[in-house]
């Protein structure tokens, strides 16, 4: 979908040659600290603005601006007219891609209805909370029926139960087929939500792929419990072994658990329980986009205000 863009403005390298591929129907995020390049490289997508280097194919053009009735997209800087009232801003919006004012004010009642915010359709933008103005924007992305939404960082501003809703949505449009990427300096909603991320840090993308291969950068935790403390078995723990209580913490050896647990058996170690744990994403973007870039991220969703 992007190869190799790059964005320079002035003396800041922005983006640094980035790759994104997002499969059809899929859910991409695109994962980064504060000034990481997220907007930038969104915007590239959108043939908002053009890169300096690079290639860009989305769903099928080579320029964004020829599928821009294809796209739906909700900006990082929020803001609709506030004297509009909801159901009218979202039917502005779909006119804007193209859908007739007429069908977007009836599409508009459904999607708010959807969300259990049809009391708003006739009330003015100025008169909602910031986080309904917000979802009234991104329903607004949607009424002209988009195959690919963009999303810069949808999650903020929205308090728990919106951001929870909204993950919802966003499932639900990836299982219609549309294709959403959005971007996030929140681990827990890409990995709750996405099948694939480009981690991107300092403009450059460190890792893209599945979050699954990300997570696999890590190896698993072992946890074992024996009733014996000591024996020749010992021997066969690894050297990365920490013991807690009587619980022996360790990676997963690369031979698998299965010759490990033979040589405890044979040992007589007294296994009383054993869990492997897979590594978190967090625990993934900090091996993969280091501490520093790890430090700006927000691992579980903030409460922001609505
Ligand atoms: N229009 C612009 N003019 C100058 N610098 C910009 C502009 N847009 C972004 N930048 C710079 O590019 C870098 C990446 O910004 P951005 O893409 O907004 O990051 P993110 O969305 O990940 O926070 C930052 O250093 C930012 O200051
Ligand atoms: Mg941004």
């Amino acid at each position: 979908m992007a190869r190799g863009l790059v964005k320079r403005f002035d003396e800041t390298l922005a983006v640094d040659g980035v790759d994104i591929t997002a499969r059809r129907g899929s859910i991409t995020g695109i994962l980064g600290p504060n000034g990481a390049g997220k907007t930038t490289t969104l915007r590239m997508l959108l043939g908002i603005i053009d890169p300096d280097e690079g290639n860009r194919s989305v769903l099928g053009h080579a320029d964004p601006k020829d599928v821009a009735r294809l796209i739906g997209y909700l900006p990082e800087e929020r803001g609709l007219y506030p004297a509009m009232k909801a159901i009218e801003a979202i039917a502005f919006m779909g006119a804007l891609r193209g859908l007739p004012l007429a069908e977007g004010r009836r599409r508009g009642r459904e999607l708010l209805e959807q969300y259990g915010l049809e009391h708003a359709a006739e009330r003015q933008i100025r008169k909602l909370s910031k986080g309904m103005a917000q979802i009234v924007q991104l329903l607004g992305t949607l009424v002209h029926e988009p195959q690919l939404v963009v999303f810069d960082e949808p999650f903020s501003g929205l308090d728990a139960i919106n951001q929870g809703k909204l993950e919802v949505l966003i499932r639900s449009l990836a299982d219609r087929g549309v294709t959403v990427i959005f971007s996030t300096h929140v681990i827990a909603h890409a990995e709750r939500l996405c099948e694939s991320i480009a981690i991107i840090a300092g403009g450059k993308v460190p890792f893209a792929g599945r979050v699954d291969e990300a997570r696999d950068r890590i190896p698993a935790q072992v946890r074992l419990e024996t009733s014996d403390s000591d024996g020749p078995w010992r021997a066969a723990l690894p050297e990365a072994t920490r013991r807690v209580g009587q619980f022996w913490y360790f990676p997963l050896p690369e031979t698998g658990i299965e010759p490990l647990l033979r040589a405890l058996i044979d040992g007589e170690a007294g296994i009383q329980s054993l869990s492997i744990e897979r590594a978190g994403l967090h625990d993934a973007f900090v091996a993969i986009a280091g501490e520093a870039a790890a430090a700006d991220m927000v691992t579980t969703p903030e409460r922001e205000d609505a």
